[in-house]
């Protein structure tokens, strides 16, 4: 049965699905990474592929950009297609001076303004915490590759324009100490929650509030790959 969003038939995802956010990031994991990658989903080109990552099954599909993109693909995922586990893996625009470009954030917690937990289930929490079990599949799949991750708070945000005069900048950054800025995770973190499954958010960082230096969109398309093999590891974990 598909959904308004999701033309696969139920089965045709994996328990375990990483998300990036762009669906030309979801075609070039599927690509260069996946064993005998079949095609599940394309509806508005939204891109999800299902194949075999050292022999087990692994999906990859696309959210969108921002919370109500993410929560509707996430949800949709987890009570449609049985699917367990979702690892976002996203970009991140980072708050601290020691973060540089394409270092690997692990979230071990989402603190937002965004009414979605409280739209979506009652819930007026501002900070939602992923999967500790799917965290520490993630921090063995970094550690087995000898890669870094820095784990702490991210700040999902609503916003990527925003004007200098905010208030909530100094906030983030400097009271909660984010790590950087991202604008999904409370919303699948929320979804995975309330649902009784399994959700994480590994970054890697795009750009930042501290330093000048940015990536180009096909840097941020290929480059990311670091946490695309530390995603595919702890998926199959
Ligand atoms: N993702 C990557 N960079 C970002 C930024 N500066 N703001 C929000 N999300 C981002």
């Amino acid at each position: 049965m598909s959904t308004p969003h999701n033309s696969a038939e139920k089965g045709q995802f994996a328990k375990t699905v990483l998300m990036p956010g762009d669906p030309l990031r979801a075609k070039f994991i599927a690509e260069t990474f996946l064993e005998n990658p079949v095609l599940v989903n394309n509806v508005r080109g939204v891109q999800g592929y299902t194949g075999t990552w050292k022999g087990k099954p692994v999906s990859v599909m696309a959210s969108g950009m921002g919370m109500p993109s993410i929560g509707i693909y996430s949800y949709e995922l987890f009570t449609e297609y049985d699917v367990e586990n979702i690892i976002r893996i996203g970009s991140a625009g980072a708050y601290q001076p020691e973060l540089k470009l394409f270092d690997v954030i692990l979230a071990d917690a989402a603190y937002s303004e965004s009414s979605f937990a409280r739209e979506q289930c009652g819930n007026t929490s501002d900070t939602i915490k992923p999967s500790a079990e799917l965290n520490e599949k993630i921090k063995k799949a970094a550690a087995n590759l000898g890669m870094k991750i820095t784990e702490g708070l991210i700040h999902s945000s609503d916003v990527f324009y925003r004007e200098k005069n905010v208030t909530y900048l100094p906030k983030v950054m400097n009271e909660l100490h984010c790590l950087g800025v991202e604008m999904e995770s409370f919303a699948l973190f929320s979804n995975a929650n309330v649902l009784g499954k399994n959700a994480a958010c590994l970054l890697t960082v795009s750009d930042s509030f501290v330093s000048p230096e940015i990536t180009t969109a096909e840097q941020r398309q290929t480059a990311f790959t670091d946490m695309m093999k530390i995603a595919l590891d702890a998926a199959i974990a």
